[in-house]
C-alpha cells in the first residue's frame, strides 16, 4: 500500500545540518497493522508526518498505491489525504468551540454531498468509539479517553484506507489506552490498514509488524506473520 524509497529529511540545529531520517526504506502492506516505536527524538513523528504528507522529506519518495505523494501540488495532495488517510494528532487537537458531533462531522465538510446521511454516519461511528452518549457535548466536558475516541472518529469517518496515529494511548492512562489499542484491533480486522508511533509494549505486542527508529535510522523490523 505504501511503499517508502531511501527516504530522509535533514534539519537544521543551531545552524548545522542533521538528519531526522536517514535514508529509511520499507513497505506497508495492504491490511497490515504496524507499529512505529523508538526513543524520543529518534524521529517517529517527522515520519508519520511525512508518510501523512504534511511534511515534504529531503530525499526520498513516498508511493502510496502508484502514486507519489509529494509530487502532488498542495492542492491535490490535501485531497488526497482527505480520500485516503485518517490521521489521530499526539494533542487531539479538537476544535473546541464545536461540539462532538460537529468535531467528527467536520471531514465531511470538505466533500461534495458530505452531508448527506451525515447524522447517521457520526451516530455509527460514535457507537463504534463507544461514546454514543457524548454526542452533544464539548470537548472541555470529556476525559482525555473520550477526547481520543472523538479524534478516532474524526479520522475515520470517511472511512479511509489507512489510519495513521501518533502516540494514540500516550496521554490515556492503562485501562482506557487498552480500550484504544481495541478499537484500533477492531478496525483492522474490518479491513482498516493501521500505523501507529507508540511506545505501548501492548501496542508493540498487538502490531503485525514493528520498525524501530533508533537516531533516524531503522533499527529492527519485528513481523508476526507471513
Ligand atoms: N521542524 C524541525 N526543525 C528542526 N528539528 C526538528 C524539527 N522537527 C523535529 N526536529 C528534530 O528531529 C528529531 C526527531 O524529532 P521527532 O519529533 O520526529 O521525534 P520523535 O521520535 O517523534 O520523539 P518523541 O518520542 O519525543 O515524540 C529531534 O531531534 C527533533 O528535535
Ligand atoms: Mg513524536
Amino acid at each position: 500500500m505504501i511503499q517508502v524509497e531511501n527516504l530522509s529529511k535533514k534539519f537544521f540545529l543551531a545552524g548545522n545540518p542533521f538528519y531526522a531520517l536517514d535514508n529509511l526504506s520499507f513497505i506497508i502492506k495492504p491490511g497490515n497493522f504496524t507499529c512505529i516505536s523508538g526513543l524520543s527524538g529518534s524521529g517517529k513523528t517527522t515520519l508519520l508526518n511525512i508518510l501523512g504528507g504534511f511534511l515534504h522529506p529531503t530525499n526520498g519518495n513516498v508511493i502510496f498505491e502508484d502514486m507519489d505523494i509529494h509530487r502532488l501540488s498542495d492542492k491535490k495532495a490535501s485531497r488526497f489525504r482527505g480520500g485516503n488517510i485518517g490521521f489521530v494528532y499526539q494533542s487531539f487537537s479538537l476544535i473546541p468551540q464545536l461540539t462532538v458531533f460537529e468535531n467528527i462531522r467536520a471531514p465531511l465538510l470538505f466533500e461534495k454531498h458530505g452531508l448527506k446521511n451525515a447524522e447517521k454516519k457520526v451516530k455509527d461511528i460514535l457507537e463504534i468509539v463507544g461514546i454514543p452518549e457524548k454526542i452533544n457535548e464539548y470537548p472541555f466536558n470529556l476525559s482525555g479517553g473520550q477526547m481520543q475516541r472523538v479524534a478516532i472518529a474524526r479520522a475515520v469517518i470517511k472511512n479511509p484506507k489507512i489510519l495513521m496515529a501518533d502516540e494514540p494511548t500516550g496521554n490515556l492512562d492503562s485501562k482506557t489506552g487498552l480500550g484504544i489499542i481495541k478499537l484500533f484491533k477492531s478496525l483492522n480486522t474490518k479491513g482498516m490498514t493501521i500505523l501507529t508511533v507508540s511506545h505501548d509494549q501492548r501496542f508493540i505486542d498487538t502490531a503485525d509488524e514493528n520498525l524501530v527508529l533508533s537516531l533516524g535510522k531503522l533499527k529492527k523490523k519485528k513481523t508476526k506473520k507471513g
